[in-house]
């Protein structure tokens, strides 16, 4: 007798594993797409995963949907490990009704939301769905919402990462934009509030899902997307890599590798890395890979401004965040798009007690019509704001520019940084040798009508400023600068400078919250 219910047990259980059937398995392939199950099998350690609600299935009796019942209802969710350390999850099966979101559906995610929150675990959540299923109309809407909630009472609890391996329409979109980090596969995956149907309708452009939501634009573009992924497979394993440098919730530390890198290895090819000529780029992320253990760095954001750079390395076998200008692309200039990419994450870091190591080359923000009217003041303010408010340890180095309010913002000892270095090829000033000269000697440039009197008397003008201004040591005269540093040493400063911090304890005066300007 119990071998029946035994037997009948193990029925059920396949059928809900075959999702929406063989048939709609098989369309999945052949889009080359895995199923929810299948992307939970790459993405845990091997036999880690416990299923809840297995059983369940809708409730609705409207528009045919009586009698058709798939066991799971469309979500697969539980919990299981990855390297070993606990993670709640869940992955939207599209065999079933397209992975759109029921009742009973949004009720399995809100319970893994929940046990997440509970037990201070990060939540991963795979998203491959029509958005609302619409035979349940509202019901699916307070579904959302109940989601919605949850994301918003996780952030900055636990670590949340959202994979788009399909179609992510709608309202659907405001649960990954509410998580931590998104990551999207190429040519399968896309995101928009509206799609293009109703686009065509409402403005009249034509657009097709890709130019409209695809990764590329979301990960270049919109700023939407974290991370780009070739195919799942590779999205999978961006997932498992990048909650490696994270901890499990915001009371905890990241894990702590062991480190066979020598912490005081001297990298000389730092000591050549600055080009004579000031307006030579060179490539910030080449500083970055030779300072890290093992010169490895994993980007957030690549594509996206890439005139900051963003990402996690570590330091001795630590966690920290990078937040580093790229003279390589549009000289290091702060405008929109990396005032926000960088505030964004300097906030997770924060959130996440992942101390931040910056690295400045910055001229300033970038002039003109577009960025003021796209509101450079407020979004630059939030750069400004992050790092003001940010009690992690930082530490910052200064390459080469450092000039007017950029020098501000870029992790100076002004806005809270703990420990502030520069290069000897330093140039920290309010501005530019050539703008502050303009300016400082207009009344004489003015009377010097011969235009090679002009050039000399600015060369040599510059010249001056630059020797006298464009240094470390001004700043270093006034404990801006806590001491200027050997490029070959920054690995070794960085580390003794992260472990003077290990036990630094900072607050904020109590508030509800601060008010950054959003
Ligand atoms: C119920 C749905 C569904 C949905 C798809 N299906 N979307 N069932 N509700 N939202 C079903 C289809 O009927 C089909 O069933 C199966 O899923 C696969 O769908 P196909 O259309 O065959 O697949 P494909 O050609 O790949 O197209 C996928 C799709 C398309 C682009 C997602 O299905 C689509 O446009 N669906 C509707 C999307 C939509 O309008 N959603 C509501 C948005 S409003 P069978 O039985 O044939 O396999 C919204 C509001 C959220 O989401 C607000 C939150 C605040």
């Amino acid at each position: 007798m119990i071998q029946d219910k035994i037997q009948e047990l193990m029925e059920l259980r396949n059928e809900a594993r075959l999702g929406g059937g063989e048939k709609r398995i098989d369309a999945q392939h052949k889009k080359g797409k895995y199923t929810a199950r299948e992307r939970i099998e790459i993405l845990l350690d091997p036999g880690s995963f416990e299923e809840f609600d297995m059983f369940v299935s809708h409730r609705c009796i409207d528009f045919g949907l009586q009698g058709q019942d798939y066991l799971s209802d469309g979500v697969v969710t539980g919990y299981g490990t990855i390297d070993g350390r606990m993670v709640y999850l869940f992955s939207q099966d599209f065999t079933v009704f397209g992975g759109s979101l029921s009742e009973m559906y949004a009720m399995k995610i809100c319970k893994i939301m929940d046990k997440a929150m509970k037990v201070g675990v990060p939540l991963i959540g795979i998203n491959d769905s029509g958005g609302a299923r619409i035979q349940e109309g509202v019901k699916s809407l307070g579904g959302y919402a109940e989601i919605f909630k949850r994301n918003i009472m996780a952030s900055g609890v636990v670590p949340q990462i959202s994979a788009i391996f399909g179609p992510c329409a709608g309202g659907a979109v405001y649960s990954p934009a509410l998580t931590d980090f998104t990551i999207m596969s190429k040519d399968s995956s896309y995101m928009f509030v509206t799609g293009p149907k109703v686009v065509k309708t409402v403005t009249g452009e034509d657009v097709d899902d890709e130019d409209l939501g695809g990764a590329f634009v979301h990960s270049t573009k919109s700023g939407v997307a974290h991370f780009v992924a070739e195919d799942e497979e590779e999205g999978i394993l961006l997932i498992r890599k990048l909650l490696s440098y994270l901890p499990p919730n915001n009371l905890e530390e990241s894990p702590v590798l062991a480190c066979t890198d020598p912490i005081d290895r001297l990298d000389d090819v730092l000591n050549e890395i600055i080009p004579e000529n000031p307006n030579k780029p060179y490539d910030m992320k080449d500083i970055i890979h030779t300072i890290a253990d093992y010169n490895e760095f994993m980007e957030v954001h690549e594509n996206f401004a890439p005139n900051i750079i963003t990402g996690f390395a570590r330091f001795n076998g630590f966690s920290v965040g990078i937040v580093a200008n790229q003279p390589n692309y549009l000289a290091g200039v702060l405008d929109i798009n990396s005032s926000r990419k960088a505030a964004r994450f300097v906030r997770f870091c924060d959130a996440f007690n992942i101390p931040i190591v910056t690295l400045v080359d910055v001229p300033g923000f970038l002039p003109g019509t577009a960025q003021e009217y796209g509101g450079i003041i407020l979004h630059g303010a939030k750069l400004l704001f992050a790092y003001g408010e940010a009690t992690v340890p930082k530490i910052t180095v200064i390459t080469r520019k450092a000039y007017g309010g950029a020098y501000d913002v870029m992790g100076s000892k002004h806005l809270r940084g703990d420990i502030n270095y520069a290069w000897p090829t330093a140039e920290i000033a309010v501005m530019g040798p050539r703008g502050a000269i303009e300016i400082l000697h207009q009344k004489e440039l003015k009377d010097i009508t011969d235009d090679k009197e002009r050039v000399k008397f600015l060369n040599a003008k510059e010249e001056e400023y630059r020797n006298k201004f464009a240094t470390p040591y001004v700043a270093a005269k006034y404990g801006f600068i806590d001491d200027v540093i050997e490029p070959r040493n920054t690995r070794f400063r960085i580390i003794r400078a992260l472990q003077s911090l290990a036990t630094k304890k900072d607050t904020n005066p109590p508030k509800k919250h601060s008010n950054i300007p959003l």
